[in-house]
C-alpha cells in the first residue's frame, strides 16, 4: 500500500515538478513562455518520506501541453482546468499557446522537446500541419497525445484524449429537430474550420440527423448551394463535406461568423427568414451568427446551437439569446489527457474504446460523453455540477 502510494507520488511529481514547478528549491528556470506564479505549497504530496528525488531542472520536462489559441475562451477553459488539476497538487504548469500558427505550434513543440519533455499533449491548430511537429516529438522519442483535435496523416500519434464529437454535432441538430414544426422551415448551415478534423465530426453527425428532415420537407437549406446539391445523399464522403463546409465555414473565426451570417441574409429574400433554424458549430461563432439574425427585422425568431458551455454563451442562454449549447465538460478531458501522460511515463497504456482514423493509422482513443444544454437545464447541468459558478451570471432560472 505504502509502496503504491510510493509509486504513485513519484509518478505524479515526475510529472508535475517537471512542468516547471519546483517545490522548495529554487524557482529561477530560464523561463520560456507563459511560467506563472510559483509553487505554493499544499499538503498532500509534500509529506511522504520521500529519499529525497532531488527536484529536476526545469530541463527536464516530463510533460508538455501545446494548445491552439487564447483568442478563444474554449482553450482559456483547457489551460484553466488544466492548471486546477495539476497545481492543485502545488506546483506550476507550463502550457504554450499557438496562437492559430503552425509554425508557432512547431517552434513551441520543438522548444518542449529540447528542454526534455517525455509526453507532448498537443491540440493542433491545423490537423495536417501539425504532423511535423508530433513527427518531431516522435522521432526524439517523445509519446504523443492529440487532445481533443485529432493530428492527421501521420503515425507519430500515439493517443487522442477527445470528446465523442459525432454526439456533439448530433446533438445540435436534434436540437433543431425537436423544436421544428411543420415543414419548408429554413435552415442556415454554418461549420467549423476545413483545417480542424473536428469540424468535419461535428457536420457529420449534425447531417445524420438533419438529412432524413430535409428529405422529408420539414427542412428546408437556405445558405448552401453545395448543401442543397448533395441533400439527398444519407451520407457524404469526406470530399463532399469539404464542399459544403468551404462554403459555410465561420473558420472558427468569430467575425468571420458574423460576416458570413450577414452575407446570407443580405442574400436571403423575406420568405427564407420568418422562424428560422440555424446548426452554428460552436459558442463563440453562435453568438456572432446569432447577433446577426437578431438584427435582422425580417427574423422574427431563430433558435441556433452551439457547443463548449463557455460562460458568455451560458449568459446568452439564460438572456434567450442562443438556444442551447453542447457541455463537453473539459475537467474530464484533462484528467483523461494527465491519466494518459503518467501511463506513458510509467510504461503502460492507456484505456482505449474506440479507434479514429486519421488518414494514415488508427489512432487509440477513449471519447466522452457530451450533454446538450439549454434554459430548461442549465441551473442542474451548469451550475449545480459546479461547472461555473452562479456568481457569474444574472437572470438565472
Ligand atoms: C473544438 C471546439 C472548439 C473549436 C474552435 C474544436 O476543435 O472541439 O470545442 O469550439 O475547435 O476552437
Amino acid at each position: 500500500m505504502l509502496k503504491r502510494l510510493t509509486i504513485l507520488f513519484l509518478v505524479f511529481a515526475l510529472l508535475l515538478v517537471a512542468c516547471g514547478g519546483n517545490n522548495e528549491t529554487t524557482n529561477e528556470q530560464p523561463a520560456a513562455t507563459s511560467a506563472p506564479e510559483e509553487p505554493e505549497d499544499t499538503g498532500d504530496v509534500e509529506e511522504p518520506e520521500e529519499p529525497a528525488e532531488p527536484a529536476e531542472p526545469a530541463e527536464e520536462l516530463a510533460v508538455g501541453i501545446v494548445l491552439p489559441t487564447r483568442e478563444e475562451p474554449r482553450w482559456i477553459q483547457d489551460e484553466t482546468r488544466f492548471r486546477e488539476a495539476l497545481e492543485a497538487e502545488g506546483y506550476d504548469v507550463e502550457i504554450l499557446f499557438s496562437q492559430g500558427d503552425s509554425a508557432v505550434e512547431l517552434a513551441n513543440v520543438e522548444q518542449l522537446i529540447t528542454r526534455g519533455v517525455q509526453v507532448l499533449i498537443l491540440t493542433p491548430h491545423d490537423g495536417a500541419a501539425a504532423a511535423a511537429a508530433a513527427e518531431a516529438a516522435n522521432s526524439a522519442g517523445v509519446k504523443v497525445i492529440a487532445y481533443d483535435r485529432l493530428i492527421l496523416n501521420t503515425d507519430a500519434v500515439d493517443y487522442y484524449v477527445t470528446f465523442d464529437s459525432i454526439a456533439v454535432g448530433a446533438a445540435q441538430a436534434q436540437y433543431l429537430v425537436d423544436n421544428a414544426e411543420g415543414t419548408d422551415n429554413p435552415l442556415y448551415l454554418y461549420a467549423g474550420a476545413a483545417t480542424d478534423n473536428n469540424a468535419f465530426l461535428f457536420f457529420e453527425g449534425a447531417w445524420n440527423v438533419l438529412q432524413p428532415k430535409i428529405a422529408d420537407g420539414t427542412f428546408r437549406i437556405v445558405n448552401s448551394s453545395e448543401a442543397v446539391a448533395l441533400q439527398d445523399n444519407a451520407e457524404l464522403t469526406r470530399d463532399e463535406m469539404g464542399q459544403i463546409i468551404g462554403q459555410i465555414t465561420t473558420e472558427w473565426d468569430f467575425d468571420t461568423a458574423k460576416s458570413l451570417a450577414e452575407a446570407n441574409l443580405t442574400a436571403a429574400p423575406a420568405e427564407d427568414k420568418g422562424d428560422v433554424f440555424i446548426l452554428a458549430p460552436n459558442d463563440g461563432t453562435a453568438r456572432a451568427i446569432a447577433d446577426a439574425f437578431g438584427a435582422d427585422a425580417d427574423v422574427s425568431s431563430y433558435i441556433v446551437t452551439g457547443q463548449d458551455a463557455e460562460i458568455a454563451s451560458v449568459q446568452y442562454i439564460i438572456d434567450g439569446l442562443q438556444s442551447m449549447t453542447v457541455l463537453k465538460d473539459v475537467r474530464t478531458l484533462v484528467a483523461d489527457a494527465i491519466a494518459a501522460a503518467v501511463a506513458y511515463l510509467t510504461g503502460s497504456t492507456p484505456p482505449e474504446t474506440n479507434t479514429y482514423n486519421n488518414g494514415t493509422i488508427d489512432v487509440p482513443a477513449k471519447p466522452s460523453e457530451v450533454i446538450s444544454v439549454d434554459q430548461s437545464n442549465v441551473q442542474e447541468v451548469i451550475i449545480d455540477s459546479g461547472y461555473w459558478d452562479a456568481s457569474e451570471f444574472t437572470g438565472l432560472p
